[in-house]
């Protein structure tokens, strides 16, 4: 663990660690009530922003030149493509070959329909984690130890949300995921 928090803490500025370690232990807390492995749950807190610190034009080549870009929304928001590239870098750099792992730190940004318990976890963990601020975060937290799909839908339904009041674009990824979540409730 600590060979993989050098590596990150290299690429990360000084607040960005700060919130890579506080999503790290709120995966860990959350993991631990939900009753999935504690060290994965770490272990993909720790490095779920590893590619976030790339600026949009490296993001853009990197993520062309690996195939993982999958929409026009991508294009216009490179940083949205620092979780699937992220996932793709610690697999070449890092020899991370858990797919659970792998999965929860490409899906973190957007979620996605079908998302497995880790990935989720991470997902809801990157939204709450101490240094989150916005209206409802102690709400969420509060659901997010109770019962993990009604936060996951509801970390959707803020994130749709902040988009919408500020005119800003959504990732058909996001939608997709929300009818996925909003149907199967
Ligand atoms: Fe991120």
């Amino acid at each position: 663990m600590q060979e993989y928090e050098k590596a990150i803490r290299e690429r990360l500025s000084k607040d960005r660690m700060e919130h890579v370690l506080a999503v790290r232990d709120c995966a860990a807390e959350l993991a631990a009530i939900h009753g999935l492995e504690q060290r994965d749950a770490e272990l993909a807190g720790l490095l779920h922003d590893y590619a976030r610190d790339i600026s949009a034009d490296q993001l853009l080549s990197m993520a062309r030149a690996r195939g993982l870009v999958t929409c026009s929304v991508e294009e216009k928001v490179p940083l949205l493509l620092h979780g699937p590239l992220g996932a793709q870098l610690i697999k070449e750099e890092l020899g991370i070959d858990n797919p659970h792992l792998l999965e929860a730190v490409a899906l973190h940004t957007l979620g996605s329909p079908a998302m497995g318990r880790l990935a989720q976890v991470i997902y809801i963990a990157d939204l709450i984690a101490p240094g989150r601020d916005f209206p409802s975060v102690e709400r969420l937290r509060e659901i997010a130890r109770n019962d993990l799909d009604r936060a996951l839908l509801e970390c959707f339904a803020s994130t749709i949300g902040y988009c919408l009041q500020r005119y800003k674009l959504i990732h058909p990824r996001t939608i997709d995921a929300w009818n996925y979540y909003v149907v199967s409730k």
